[in-house]
């Protein structure tokens, strides 16, 4: 008799050649709507199968953990995994599996992109355009501030923190750093390591390149904001959560600083009546970090190839919970 194939759910259409993939060795079911699967319907699915493949818009929990006996391991289409109780998941004998390393570059490139966005004030400029401003060449109108020569701040120099690093010298810049905290050195990549605060206090521009957990959870807040200057500007690629955006506003609108540019939001998508979209000073794009075709296929292949190994009983390539193995 065949053995039967193990049941696969993924929680959203990814790329085809992914796809193919796992469905060579899978049964598999694919959520074909736009917008993430909803609670019930996720829970609902999860009863019968032996791996999910989810998203970073996917909460995997106690709860879904629990409807899922068969479960064998959970793969996230992401490098992050702040949707994922990882705790319960090792609990449950789970492993979940993440996309390290592949996006790196291509998140730098964006955090790079949104820095010089902000310095120059492209998102204006464009408004201005649009808006019929545009009169004659103005030699007061919409003056940004340099990036060569600045000092950049980058909170978590992890790969992606490293690979802005990387960038920021190409430009000229001063780097420092700050997080790490295991034994991170003195100087990496040439760039000093600061406390936060100093570090916030030092920098023309602050970019966020930390996780997301119980620890930085609006880690920069009103207080933070504070110690910046006056003309800084703040980038985040990393997770909404890391910044209180209450205070982020009144900073921005009290030009406690000076700009703000964001991949990421509290909550995501940012409500329309967010006051955040009310202001000049910042520009804010929809969590489009890792959004090149060729990186996008290459999270997805990951993530099947650690759901496979999964599947199988092997060591994920992968894994942010490899305790689980010491079971
Ligand atoms: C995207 O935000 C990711 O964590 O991969």
């Amino acid at each position: 008799m065949e053995k039967q194939k193990p049941r696969v759910y993924v929680t959203r259409i990814i790329a085809e050649k992914a796809l193919d993939l796992l469905n060579a060795e899978c049964n598999v079911k694919v959520w074909q709507g736009s917008m993430p699967p909803p609670r019930d319907v996720l829970l609902e699915q999860v009863q019968e199968i032996d791996g999910l493949v989810s998203l970073l818009t996917d909460k995997v929990d106690e709860e879904l953990l629990k409807r899922a006996p068969n479960l064998k391991v959970v793969s996230n289409v992401a490098v992050g995994y702040d949707n994922i109780d990882v705790n319960a998941a090792t609990r449950h004998g789970i492993p979940i599996g993440n996309t390290p390393g592949i996006l790196t570059e291509t998140t730098a490139d964006l955090a790079f992109a949104l820095l010089m966005a902000a310095a120059r004030r492209l998102g204006e400029s464009e408004r201005y355009i649009r808006d019929g401003k545009w009169q004659t060449w103005d030699p007061t109108a919409l003056l940004g501030v340099d990036i060569y020569g600045a000092t950049l701040g980058i909170i978590g120099m992890g790969r992606i923190g490293q690979a802005v690093a990387r960038r920021a010298r190409g430009f000229d810049m001063r780097v420092i750093y700050s997080g790490g905290g295991h034994g991170y050195p003195t100087q990496l990549m040439g760039a000093a390591r600061r406390e936060l605060d100093e570090l916030l206090r030092e920098s023309d521009f602050v970019s966020i390149h930390c996780p997301l957990t119980p620890d930085t959870y609006h880690l920069i807040s009103e207080r933070e904001l504070g110690l910046m200057k006056p003309t800084a500007i703040l980038v985040n690629t990393a997770r909404g959560g890391i910044v209180d955006p209450k205070a982020l506003y009144a900073a921005l609108k009290n030009k406690q600083i000076g700009y703000a540019a964001l991949d990421v939001t509290e909550p995501e998508p940012i409500h329309l009546d967010d006051p955040l979209l009310t202001l000049d000073n910042c520009l804010i794009v929809p969590h489009i970090g890792s959004a090149s075709v060729r990186t996008r296929e290459k999270m997805a292949l990951m993530a099947v190839e650690n759901l496979l190994a999964g599947l199988k009983g092997e060591r994920l390539p992968h894994c942010v919970n490899p305790s689980v193995y010491n079971r």
